[in-house]
């Protein structure tokens, strides 16, 4: 019975999992100057000892010029040690650990790494108001290695995943989607042409994550926004990243840049989002437009749950679903509908036990849903040390 599997082990490529939940990949905000601190630690070690199956580091960046946060880190051999120190603690747990993997593109901020953002296309984007420099042939092939030695690093730290992150419209997203990518090479224009640097990443991460490291990929059910990727598209993405070998699929949506709500649904914190932002211009220019400019999206629980079902339909490796989960009820209904794990992140920032609460007292649902959500944590994460704000 559904009830019964979701603390059943489950199991990703070379990997078991104790039981079927992922702590979904949510930027803490804990490196300052790059490096892991001892609250990033503690607090995987607590998400693990709450009772989740694996834990997700979040938005580590493959190169240096891929942050967008200075309390961000990237991946190189200076900082493994620190990250052994966090899967060590996880593993004491139970649990497994995992790591995204990810590039700003045109979100990268040249002031966190000195180095101009760079992108599929020169387009102006208001997110940081940047210009990216249009990227070389040569840099894609570049940004594609870098990605099969962050997952060599990664494995030399103990983790025993990695998630790739291909949504949300970030560096790979920014190259599937027509809105960021207008090139007219062999990377721009047909999805084939625009899904080619993904496929050149996965080729480098499965490479370097042979058999004894499970390989996520967080990908776009669709963009959300006219002229962006659409579901049937993502639909086609996820059946090329079957193919190129990608072990599960964590499936999401949305475009940081355009539509960043539209992943998270519930209330936008303006006041918030304003206050935390340290950027004088880009304050001033969101106290003027971000009502305007930030869509509101109405939050219902398992909010991606039909457009992700189009996907179970279409491929038949492991799918890990995430959007909107807060109650034992809703999260057995998912599992019975075909998907193998849920990813969970808001009911975690708000209790790190929310796994074993649901455990112990299957009508428990998370205090997030009582918030609204009111997405607070989100503009916290501009601060670093991101948490709930809530206190109901
Ligand atoms: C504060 C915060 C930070 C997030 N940072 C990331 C991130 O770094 N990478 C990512 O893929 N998703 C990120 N997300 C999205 C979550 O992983 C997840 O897809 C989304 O919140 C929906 O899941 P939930 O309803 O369980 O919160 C973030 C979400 C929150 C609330």
């Amino acid at each position: 019975m559904a009830k019964d599997k979701l603390f059943t082990p489950g199991t990703i490529g070379p990997l078991k999992i104790r039981n079927r939940t992922i702590r979904s990949a949510a930027f803490e905000g804990m490196c300052p100057g790059g490096v892991p601190s001892q609250s990033l630690i503690d607090y995987h070690r607590s998400v693990a000892a709450g009772g989740i199956g694996m834990t997700t580091v979040a938005y580590v960046s493959v190169a240096d010029g891929g942050r967008t946060f200075s309390h961000q880190a990237w991946m190189n051999p200076g900082i493994v040690g620190d990250f052994k120190k966090l899967t060590d603690a996880v593993h004491r747990e139970g649990a497994a650990a995992s790591i995204q993997f990810g590039h700003a593109g045109n979100m990268g901020d040249s002031k966190v790494s000195g180095q101009r953002a760079i992108a599929p296309s020169g387009r102006f984007t208001l997110f940081g108001l940047t210009l990216p420099r249009r990227m070389s042939e040569s840099d894609i092939e570049d940004l594609a290695r870098a990605h099969g030695r962050a997952v060599a690093l990664a494995r030399e730290a103990g983790f025993d995943a990695v998630e790739i992150h291909a949504g949300h419209g970030y560096l790979i997203s920014q190259f599937l989607s027509p809105h960021t990518n207008r090139r007219t090479d062999r990377f721009g224009g047909s999805l084939e042409n625009r899904a080619r640097f993904l496929r050149m990443v996965m080729a480098e991460v499965r490479k370097a994550a042979g058999n004894r490291t499970a390989v996520l990929v967080k990908t776009n059910l669709e963009d959300g926004f006219r002229g962006g990727m659409t579901s049937e598209e993502g639909i086609s993405v996820a059946r090329m990243l079957e193919e190129e070998g990608a072990d599960a699929l964590v499936l999401s949506g949305g475009f940081v840049s355009k539509t960043p709500f539209y992943m998270m649904r519930g209330k936008t914190p303006h006041r918030e989002l304003i206050s935390y932002q340290q950027d004088p211009l880009i304050k001033i220019g969101m106290i003027g437009f971000s009502r305007i400019m930030i869509k509101d999206y109405p939050y219902h629980e398992a909010y991606f749950l039909e457009d992700a079902l189009k996907v179970r339909e279409a491929v038949k490796l492991p799918l890990v679903y995430v959007g909107g989960l807060v109650s034992r009820k809703k999260i057995d209904e998912v599992i019975g509908r075909g998907f193998d794990f849920v990813a969970i992140a808001r009911a975690l920032v708000a209790d790190p036990a929310f796994v074993n609460a649901i455990k112990i007292d299957p009508s428990h649902v998370s205090k997030c849903l009582r918030c609204g959500p009111c997405n607070s944590c989100v503009a916290t994460m501009y601060m670093g040390e991101m948490r709930c704000t809530f206190s109901g």
